[in-house]
């Protein structure tokens, strides 16, 4: 058995010695040292010995054990160092290349043009709130005055969660004038921008998901001409001096009376043609709607606990890409969607 011990010894020692690659070395640790190995195989025998030789052969066992395992962690140590010297000897750094440049982006045409509104109704004292894009029917419709049964309620035209038809996407953002007025007491200016949503297919002015700004005054001795005075201000601050709008009578189940804004076409001038085609951005109109506005119903009013024959109020709605398309003289609703970056990077 001593001689044994004596020969794994001497060809463990060189076996690892050997080896020269980190599985190589691991290949004989599981040969000699393993539970099946040569050494355990060895041990095994002892119980042939008699009571006076096993104290012996044991202690030598272990003796040689330690020693292999001693050679073995020596030479992973020495394998571990040359692997990583071949690494650093093939791949070499070479500090002087120039660095790959970051760009940076920059905001969103659409954002640009609700910071600019955002800017400017800031300036005129309004407070900017945000709301939930998941609304109860009764701040989408009820409370606004639209009552059961109006077409804009149709499950075809808005995204429902409950088939109680409670709780929705909300279509618009005027929903954020009950819940500000719910909370504030006149006199009040708010502005509230945000995403709205509506079953539509989407093409060049229409998307399933929109952006709306919506507005609402209410103090005593509001009138029509405050209305169309912060109208026409705002609208010449975003398109100049120049801008052309127009009034038109309206209907809204939330504001009496009420009407909307048209922005003369970008594309044509208001003249209905390019080239002697029909304007394929106001499809001939000369005009591109812009808002809907209005003065705020009595019973809107009084639905959030404020007397209508002490305040009144206006409230307006437009929409942000309808906006930020005149402004950028963007043809096509979609390319705010798009994410192109060639597109965007024009901005
Ligand atoms: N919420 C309306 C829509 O989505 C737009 C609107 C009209 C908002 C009149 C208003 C308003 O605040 O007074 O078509």
């Amino acid at each position: 058995m001593k001689e044994q011990l004596e020969l794994i010894k001497v060809n463990a020692l060189a076996a690892l010695e050997a080896a020269e690659t980190p599985a190589a070395l691991d290949e004989q640790r599981v040969k000699w040292l393993g539970k099946k190995g040569e050494l355990t195989a060895v041990l095994k025998m002892m119980g042939k010995l008699s009571a006076e030789e096993r104290p012996v052969m044991g202690q030598m066992a272990n003796a040689v054990r330690a020693e292999l395992e001693a050679k073995l962690e020596e030479r992973k140590a020495a394998i571990n160092a040359a692997v990583l010297e071949a690494k650093l000897a093939s791949e070499s750094i070479d500090v002087t290349i120039p660095g790959e440049e970051v760009t940076l982006g920059h905001q969103h045409p659409m954002n640009q043009v609700l910071q600019q509104v955002k800017d400017i109704f800031v300036g005129m004292g309004y407070t900017v709130v945000d709301g939930p894009e998941v609304e109860y029917a009764d701040y989408n419709f009820t409370r606004l005055n639209i009552e059961e049964g109006h077409p804009s309620r149709d499950r075809s035209d808005t995204f429902y969660f409950t088939d109680d038809d409670s709780v929705l996407l909300r279509t618009q953002t005027s929903s954020m004038q009950i819940r500000f007025m719910e909370n504030h007491q006149p006199p009040l200016c708010m502005l509230a921008p945000g995403r709205v949503f509506r079953k539509d297919e989407a093409d060049a002015t229409h998307s399933p998901m929109f952006h709306q700004i919506e507005g609402l005054v209410v103090a005593e001795d509001i009138t029509m001409g405050n209305l169309k005075d912060v109208l026409i201000t705002i609208m010449r601050k975003i398109y100049g001096h120049d801008a052309n709008v127009r009034f038109r009578p309206h209907h809204f189940p939330f504001t009496e009376p009420s009407c909307e804004m048209d922005m003369q076409c970008h594309k044509c001038h208001g003249t209905g043609e390019v080239d002697g085609k029909v304007c394929s951005t106001c499809h001939g109109e000369g005009w591109i709607e812009l808002l809907g506005a209005g003065m705020v119903h009595p019973e809107v009013l009084r639905n959030c606990g404020i007397d209508p024959d002490k305040y009144s109020g206006f409230a307006f709605g437009m929409g942000l890409e309808r906006m930020a398309m005149g402004r950028l003289k963007i043809t096509d609703l979609r390319l705010i969607f798009d994410n192109n970056i060639k597109f965007l990077e024009q901005f």
